[in-house]
């Protein structure tokens, strides 16, 4: 892993956090991103890494992340979208005007990608987004519904942008595999994190009770954006896929619909500002 640029977002805490530590001690250069300042830096001082903060629920300073690491990194082998997490029971639409969570989840690795697409081809990158299990429990799918305008529940909400994280990697994969990139999504497992601790809600009974002991631990949760991480794509693993347990799974059905995966695609450019 010598020599390796590993981007890493959401590691301010949690599965990214578990993730850019094993990393670093495998001798990677990992950079990691956040959104408390405090926190990011506490454990960039820790790893002795470099550190960027932003806010995922705010576009404008997804666009300075990714215009920042461009400037900063000619190459990068791995990025890993990591970043966020179950949102509110009340649906709440960002500045930008796209409902929270599919922002966080979704909107914004979606645009960080895009920007720094030319390095990732460039460095033959793979592409890593966490997904969820909660994907095949999303409902419905409408792909143009980015402001959760047809309805909104907490889990039905946090299950489509987790299923948009797998459209996202077939549609990165169908476009840009042939120019270098090689994009996967996985499934953690139920990770004893902060995952769901700020909003409230039976995700932080769960995440929070004494039940929190029988899930896993972020160490054993970011094995597989690990094993992704240090190992070949086209011969470990098949871009295109999602990964659980280091095993190709099969999603929710509505993630093997390339229209699907071509239209959300297409609005989530518009909806970023990219086309
Ligand atoms: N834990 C599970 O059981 C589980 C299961 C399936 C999938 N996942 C997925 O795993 C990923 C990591 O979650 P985790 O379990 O490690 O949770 P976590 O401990 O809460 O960590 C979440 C990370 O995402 C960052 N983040 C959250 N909201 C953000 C925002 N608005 N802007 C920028 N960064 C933001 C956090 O930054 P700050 O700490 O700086 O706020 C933190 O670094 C998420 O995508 C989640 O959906 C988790």
């Amino acid at each position: 892993m010598k020599d390796k640029i590993i981007i890493i977002t959401g590691a301010s805490d949690g599965i990214g956090r578990a993730a850019a530590t094993n990393l670093k001690s495998s001798g990677a250069n990992i950079v990691i991103t956040g959104r408390s300042k405090e926190k990011t830096k506490a454990v960039a001082d820790e790893l002795k890494v470099p550190y960027y903060i932003a806010d995922f629920s705010r576009l404008d300073e997804v666009r300075q992340l990714g215009s920042n690491l461009k400037n900063d990194y000619s190459t990068i082998d791995v990025l890993a979208n990591n970043a966020g997490g179950i949102m509110g029971s009340e649906r709440i639409l960002t500045n930008d005007g796209y409902d929270r969570t599919i922002q966080v989840n979704h909107l914004a690795g979606f645009l960080l990608t895009n920007m720094l697409i030319d390095t990732l081809c460039a460095s033959r990158a793979s592409v890593i987004n966490t997904s969820s299990a909660a994907q095949q429990f999303s409902g419905d799918i409408d792909v143009n519904d980015l402001k959760m305008e047809k309805g909104y529940s907490r889990m039905g909400t946090y299950g489509k942008s987790k299923l948009m994280n797998v459209l996202f990697t077939k549609e990165l994969n169908r476009r840009f595999h042939s120019q270098g990139i090689s994009a996967v999504a996985f499934h953690p497992g139920v990770v004893r994190t902060n995952f769901g601790e700020e909003f409230g809600g039976s995700t932080k009974f769960l995440y929070s009770s004494p039940i929190k002991y029988v899930l896993k631990t972020p160490e054993k949760g970011a094995d597989t954006l690990i094993w992704l991480a240090t190992t070949e794509p086209g011969k470990d693993w098949t871009p295109g896929e999602y990964y659980s347990n280091r095993r190709i799974k099969r999603p929710n059905k509505q993630a093997e619909d390339s229209q699907n995966a071509m239209t959300l695609w297409e609005a989530s450019l518009k909806a970023t500002g990219l086309s």
